[in-house]
């Protein structure tokens, strides 16, 4: 297996409304692909078919839908095996900061347990691991650990559910706008790590973000999307420098420092 991620014509409906048309992109393995598009273009719904979480209303249809070596043959896409997979294999930041963190117990905990139920770790190394990612993401280590969700900005949320999901070293991370609360020197740094962690784990990630720029600076390649198509893919190198779309044209104009 070359890739990790293919997926075939993939159309999305929330009800009778439908929101994604043909999209079909691979993963490789150990590769960066950025999904780049408006607000409403359908960058987290394409997210939300692959992690398998999906509202009630949606239906998702695809020729092909490959996570993993896991296969989907029914129609709608129903990935029961893929939500299996969720947290050790496929780690997931949630667009809304700080999602999957219980409010009712202290981070700390929260990662001891993550840890023990995973990987069956003691809590002196899951003490040693998790501070240590934590520090990576720029966060006090020793004051998250005693912290409730509710006494963290949604910028250090943002974080700490980053740090969480890198923890447990998945094959694929996907990120929904990961920092979207951060300010820009901070996001910079955080990329920046997240892209040096993605070298030492042997890790694919699937990011999305409204941002070219930063899609530009981290991903190996990118996908612009648009009401739903594909309009542009390609390395990031040639999709900058030789746009397809007259809407690319038009995001990489508007882009700060280009
Ligand atoms: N649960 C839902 N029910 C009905 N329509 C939905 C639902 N979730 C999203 N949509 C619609 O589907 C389309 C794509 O939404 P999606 O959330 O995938 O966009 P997005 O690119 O992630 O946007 P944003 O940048 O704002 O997060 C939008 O028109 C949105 O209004
Ligand atoms: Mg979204």
């Amino acid at each position: 297996m070359t890739y990790l991620i293919k997926i075939d014509e993939l159309n999305m409906f929330y009800k009778k409304k439908q929101v994604l048309y043909d999209i079909s992109f691979e993963l490789g393995k150990k590769e960066i692909l950025s999904i780049v598009g408006e607000s409403g273009s359908g960058k987290s719904s394409i997210l939300r078919a692959i992690y398998g979480i999906m509202p009630q209303t949606a239906r998702a249809y695809a020729n092909k839908f490959e996570v993993l070596g896991e296969s989907i043959f029914s129609n709608p896409i129903k990935n029961k095996g893929i939500r299996n997979m969720l947290g050790k294999k496929i780690g997931v930041v949630f667009q809304e900061p700080g999602s999957t963190i219980n409010p009712n117990i202290k981070i700390g905990k929260q990662i001891i347990q993550m840890f023990g139920y995973n990987f069956n770790l003691d809590k002196d190394s899951s003490i040693d691991i998790g501070k240590n990612v934590l520090e990576s993401v720029k966060l006090d280590p020793d004051f998250i650990w005693e912290s409730y969700s509710y006494s963290l900005s949604g910028g250090m949320k943002q974080r700490v559910s980053i740090a969480m999901a890198l923890m447990l070293k998945p094959d694929i991370m996907i990120m929904d706008e990961p920092t979207s609360a951060l300010d820009a020197t901070v996001q910079k740094k955080i990329m920046d790590e997240i892209k040096k962690l993605h070298k030492e784990i042997d890790m694919s990630m699937i990011m999305v973000t409204h941002n070219l720029a930063m899609a530009y600076n981290i991903s190996d390649r990118m996908i612009v999307l648009k009401d739903g198509k594909i309009v542009d893919m390609g390395t990031s190198k040639e999709l900058v420098s030789n746009p397809k779309s007259d809407y690319t044209k038009k995001l990489i104009k508007d882009m700060p420092r280009f």
